[in-house]
């Protein structure tokens, strides 16, 4: 996404310690950051890492006249674009739901007209206390939006929610925050991950597929205002901020929830890597090694997944529809003849056969496939800057921005 101009607020919980990660995570991806604290936050985390990292001095004090240079929190109110609010203690939760101005971040939340994200990191009793969830509601209502807290076990010791989201889903949900909405009005069913056909009880036949580039085309799509819906198969994921997420586990089910959302859907990514085959006769207990004959095998019989793609691809109407094909040999043909069969607008082909690309990376090297025999290959990228270069040719085979 374009560089932005965004405002991190750092407060005094324990997990200030992280912050560091998400600043450089927000550098990374080319936006221009700038960092305060409150006093408290100067206990938990070193205003000289985040200024090493920003690039740019960090201020913590309102009244202090070297900081304070031709009423520059007013500036720096004005400059952002985005404010994220990471760890909020209850206390500044508290503090901004009353629109207090008594310290620098307080004074600056006030008079800024970005919009502010908070990710809130606490004790557990704090975070349920009534006090913080009134605050929480007051907040939200007033548009400001929240990142986390995470379940888990909290640095006090407790377990619970209070955990500070993860920096990479901070950052995520920054990007969602500063959409520009060239997708508005369109909704994108997208499907990703793996499927999982059971043999028994307690095995399955599945592929090595995580997820990635269809939750990246997910999180991109909500990004740029569309409606989304993720069907996604079992992998170990965050749902990206704004996108409603359905998880299945088999190539049926898969079917059964593209269908049930199709009607409503303008854009079909099918990024899923969905089995082509499955056991006929799934055992309903597990199979045991004693009851076959010392030394004999398991014969397996498959038989063909339904063809969830080929099924759009006829009721496609005035949609985009757009495949993927995962090839280890002679990709770009063998996309072509995908595309042949199944009818879509436009096939995403990559070579799975690189350890550095495809199944389980963050990166991807892919080639566009079109029906009049056009190849477009992309070098490699990561899957968030391919799943933009796939929704910009779906914006303008809608007729939109791109
Ligand atoms: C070791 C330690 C850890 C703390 N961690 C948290 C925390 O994770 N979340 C929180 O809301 N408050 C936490 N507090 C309490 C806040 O630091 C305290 O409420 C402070 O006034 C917050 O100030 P601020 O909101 O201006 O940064 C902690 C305090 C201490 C001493």
């Amino acid at each position: 996404m374009a560089a932005r101009r965004i405002l991190v607020a750092i407060t005094g919980g324990i997990a200030a310690y992280k912050l560091p990660e998400l600043v450089r995570q927000l550098v990374r991806a080319g936006h221009s950051v700038r960092c305060i604290t409150t006093e408290a936050a100067l206990h938990f985390v070193s205003p000289l890492v985040l200024q090493s990292l920003s690039g740019k001095p960090v201020r913590s004090r309102l009244f202090d006249p070297a900081e304070e240079d031709g009423i520059d929190h007013i500036a720096l109110a004005d400059w952002a674009e985005l404010m994220i609010v990471a760890p909020a203690t209850a206390n500044v939760l508290a503090r901004l739901s009353y629109g207090l101005a008594d310290d620098l971040l307080s004074t600056v939340a006030l008079a800024t007209k970005a919009p502010l994200l908070v990710a809130p990191a606490m004790n557990v009793n704090m975070w349920n206390h009534a006090a913080t969830r009134t605050n929480v509601e007051r907040l939200r209502e007033r548009g400001v939006h929240f990142v986390g807290p995470d379940s888990g076990e909290l640095a006090c010791g407790w377990q619970g929610e209070g955990r500070l989201s993860d920096p990479a889903v901070i950052a995520e949900a920054a990007e969602f925050a500063l959409r520009t909405a060239t997708l508005e009005g369109e909704c994108v069913l997208v499907t990703a991950g793996r499927t999982r056909e059971p043999l028994d009880l307690v095995r399955s036949l599945t592929n090595r597929s995580s997820g990635k580039m269809g939750f990246a085309i997910a999180a991109e799509a909500a990004c740029r205002g569309a409606e989304v819906v993720l069907v996604s198969g079992p992998v170990s994921l965050p749902t990206p901020s704004g996108v409603r997420r359905i998880d299945i586990e088999s190539a049926e089910e898969m079917r059964s929830a593209v269908l049930r959302e199709l009607a409503r859907s303008t854009v079909v990514v099918k990024a899923a890597a969905v089995a082509d085959f499955r056991p006929v006769a799934p055992s309903k207990r597990k199979i045991k090694k004693e009851t076959l004959a010392e030394g004999e095998g398991w014969t397996l019989e498959l038989e063909r997944t339904p063809d969830i793609l080929a099924e759009i691809s006829r009721e496609k109407g005035d949609r985009v529809v757009v495949g993927f094909a995962a090839e280890t040999e002679d990709v770009i043909a063998a996309a072509t003849r995908k595309l042949a069969r199944k009818g879509c607008d436009f096939i995403v082909a990559n070579d799975v056969s690189h350890s550095d690309s495809g199944f389980d990376v963050d990166s991807n090297r892919v080639s566009f496939v079109w029906p009049a025999g056009e190849v477009e290959t992309l070098p490699k990228l990561s899957k968030r800057a391919v799943a933009g270069e796939i929704l910009d040719r779906i914006e303008k085979l809608r007729g939109g921005a791109a």
